[in-house]
């Protein structure tokens, strides 16, 4: 696992993420707040330096279930609104878990099958929670999991209330998400995290036991993984 400390993490994020790109590669795409300076860094890219996603394709970490792709929180909508239809990428070759299909263990099974068919994820983009989950793989998921249904951790619930106008009652608890399994199958892991608020998880994924009440840690065990984090992220890092 490389750790890389910087001031400037999207841009660190988006120079390797760009080699993909113009490889044209399979991009994994993570949601919530942490990605977002690193996909306006993509986009600007984009249009200054004409960097081309159109033979890329995409597929998202997870959804939320019974959110309609309509909703303005659904994680289909969000990537689009923050990142896919402000680049040249194929709106069909951006992919994202059934989060309303009537058989969500199916449409995790087909998920899996969709990667596959792809060739796999050549870059995986990852948030981290401030519980150690990556997608929606909350403490205690197992490190053999595949996209499945599963459900949030109440901190989970409090943190992403902030999407929902601070309503914890209007966060949907049920979501559909790739397993620990599927993203470690992907060829290189990028965890991006900023802020003091995630200083412990960060601390727990690198610093700590391989171990599913840090479901991140297993990074641990990838052989390409990058971590970048801000000062305030890497506050507690044992080698500074
Ligand atoms: C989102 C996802 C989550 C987030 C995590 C951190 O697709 O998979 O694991 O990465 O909840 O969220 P932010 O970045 O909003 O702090």
């Amino acid at each position: 696992m490389d750790v890389i400390i910087t001031n400037q993490p999207e841009k660190v994020a988006a120079d390797i993420i760009e080699t993909f790109v113009r490889d044209n590669a399979t991009l994994g795409l993570a949601t919530g707040s942490t990605p977002l300076p690193t996909y306006r860094e993509l986009i600007r890219r984009h249009e200054e330096k004409n960097l081309s996603f159109a033979q890329c394709q995409a597929f998202l970490l997870d959804e939320y279930i019974g959110l309609p792709i309509t909703h303005e929180q659904s994680y289909y909508r969000t990537i689009r609104r923050e990142f896919t239809s402000r680049i040249d990428i194929p709106d069909a070759k951006v992919h994202s878990p059934n989060g309303m299909a009537l058989d969500s263990v199916a449409a995790g099974h087909d998920y899996d099958a969709a990667i596959k068919a792809a060739g796999g994820v050549d870059i995986q983009i990852l948030g981290v929670g401030t519980d150690g989950h990556i997608a929606f793989n909350e403490p205690g998921s197992a490190f053999a999991s595949r996209t499945r249904p599963t459900s949030l951790h109440p901190q989970t619930v409090k943190d992403n209330s902030r999407f929902f106008e601070g309503d914890e009652a209007k966060v949907p608890r049920r979501v559909l998400t790739q397993g620990l399994a599927t993203i470690m199958e992907a060829r290189h892991l990028v965890l991006i995290a900023t802020g003091s608020g995630k200083k412990e998880a960060v601390a727990a994924l690198v610093d700590g036991p391989v171990d599913t009440a840090c479901p991140a840690s297993v990074l641990q065990r990838h052989p390409h993984a990058t971590v970048i984090v801000d000062e305030a992220a890497a506050a507690l890092l044992s080698k500074k």
